[in-house]
């Protein structure tokens, strides 16, 4: 048998991008979007796909321990992967383990973006894992406080290695083959953790817009937002910045006023609940700052109902009704267009809807979950926005094996999207700079094999 010695300290690459992603719910509704419009896109399966149904992803079960800290707990759940292993040479060929966050992986996760578009260059087999409590692979006894427990980011490292184990017998993979973990936001500290704390079994990471730092008050994230509206590579200005203050402090002012006002404000801005609570107030509030935030952090991506350039040029009276346009204006009708393409009646809830949709431990199948995620920001990371992503990232080298990139016009987690002829150049040159460092990893990997072969 080829011992495959892992003689040096951590490759590790950690991408950070111009942007972020809050607990509000808005903002994980936009992704969840984002991410189903990705996933489904025809064209990028269809390039995949090709002739043959071989090249199906397929979906398969692993038996998880429920507790795997406690050996005396032998509870289990069955966790869901999928494979894409059409381009997989098999032998030595590398393993590219797409890592699952805060919501459902589906069969896209193995076949477009990042990972999949890398896989023909080495003959990788390319795996994803959906994270537990999440999509389908949530434990028996749902989302009851008893259960979320198992709930954790040690519990999913912990998860990483036995399938990472499990996986290798299932589909033979020689010992000397180099796993590779992708992940994106959370799941991209996942990526960059399970390197550190795993080195035996992760070969190397690359850990897109990770904010490995938790922190309680998240303020930073509008800073971040405010830099970006003002930045001219995205299409916005001084002015846009401007007018996006100018259109909160109006909506802010016909709050105050009340009445009449309030209600003309709750109709014109879609509101679900009466604002005469300052609890639904702040929903409101933190609705539209996620619409805002949401335009910078996932700006220029596929799916995504507004671009920083679009958002701006609303703001400032664009649409051919420039003379009685005022930014208030401009916001009503983001709200408008960002509505329309989630298919959502309201902007906003009522704080009891918040709370009482948040009770629920009825599992949710796609998408995002709410609940535990709320639960996970509770116990381990906070992510507060009290008020983007990479300032909580690692924007720098750490040394020569740990390395960082950053993105300056890219929005969260962009790398990991599936390429478009629109991508900016920074972009294409911070993908080009992941595929240059893999290589150099795997050349690495490829060294080692033979030298622990010796
Ligand atoms: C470990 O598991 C056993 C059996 O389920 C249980 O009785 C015990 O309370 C658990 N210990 C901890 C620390 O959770
Ligand atoms: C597993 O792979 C090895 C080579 O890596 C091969 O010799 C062996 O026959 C394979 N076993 C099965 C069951 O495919
Ligand atoms: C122009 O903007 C005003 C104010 O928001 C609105 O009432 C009006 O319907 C708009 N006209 C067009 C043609 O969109």
């Amino acid at each position: 048998m080829t011992v495959w010695l892992a003689r040096w300290l951590g490759p590790l690459l950690l991408v950070s991008l111009w942007g972020l992603s809050a607990p509000a719910s808005l903002l994980r509704r936009l992704g969840e979007h984002i991410q189903q419009f990705q996933e489904s896109s025809a064209q990028g399966l269809g390039l995949s796909l090709g002739p043959g149904a071989a090249a199906l992803p397929k979906v398969g079960w692993l038996e998880q321990l429920l507790d795997p800290f406690n050996v005396s707990d032998r509870r289990s759940f069955l966790q869901r992967y999928w494979v894409n292993e059409q381009h997989w040479v098999g032998e030595d060929g590398p393993i590219f383990l797409h890592l699952g966050g805060e919501g459902s992986l589906g069969p896209g996760s193995v076949m477009r973006g990042h990972p999949a578009a890398l896989a023909p260059a080495w003959g990788a087999l390319v795996i994803s894992l959906e994270h537990r409590f999440y999509g389908l692979s949530i434990p028996a006894g749902g989302l009851e406080m008893a259960q979320l427990r198992f709930l954790s980011s040690r519990h999913a490292l912990a998860d990483v290695v036995s399938a990472r184990l499990a996986l290798s017998r299932l589909f033979n993979i020689s010992s000397s083959s180099p796993w590779i973990c992708f992940g994106g936001s959370y799941a991209g500290s996942l990526a960059a953790w399970a390197r550190l704390k795993f080195p035996h079994l992760i070969f190397a990471s690359v850990a897109s817009s990770a904010p490995v730092r938790a922190v309680l008050d998240f303020s930073e994230y509008n800073d971040v937002v405010s830099r970006s509206l003002m930045s001219t590579a995205i299409g916005g200005s001084l002015e846009c910045r401007a007018a996006v203050s100018a259109a909160f402090a109006e909506v802010e002012r016909r709050l105050r006023l009340g009445g009449a006002a309030q209600a003309a404000l709750r109709s014109e801005l879609s509101a679900c609940g009466t604002l005469g609570s300052a609890e639904n107030q702040a929903e409101l509030l933190g609705a539209l700052q996620a619409l805002v935030g949401g335009a910078v952090q996932y700006d220029g991506q596929a799916g995504a109902p507004l671009s920083v350039r679009q958002l701006c040029g609303l703001l400032l009276g664009g649409g051919g009704n420039r003379s009685h346009s005022t930014p208030y204006c401009g916001l009503r009708r983001a709200v408008q267009i960002v509505l329309h393409s989630l298919g959502q009646k309201c902007l906003s809830f009522s704080r009891a809807e918040t709370v009482a949709q948040l009770r629920s431990t009825e599992p949710q199948l796609s998408g995002v979950g709410d609940r535990q995620w709320l639960y996970q920001t509770c116990t381990e990371f906070g992510f507060w926005d009290t008020d983007p992503w990479h300032v909580l990232s690692v924007t720098q080298a750490l040394g020569s094996s740990e390395s960082a990139l950053l993105i300056r016009t890219g929005s969260h987690c962009l790398d990991m999207a599936p390429e478009r002829p629109s991508d900016s150049p920074s972009l294409r040159l911070g993908r080009q700079n992941i595929f240059q460092q893999l290589q150099t990893w795997l050349k690495l990997a490829k060294e080692s094999q033979v030298k622990g072969e010796v």
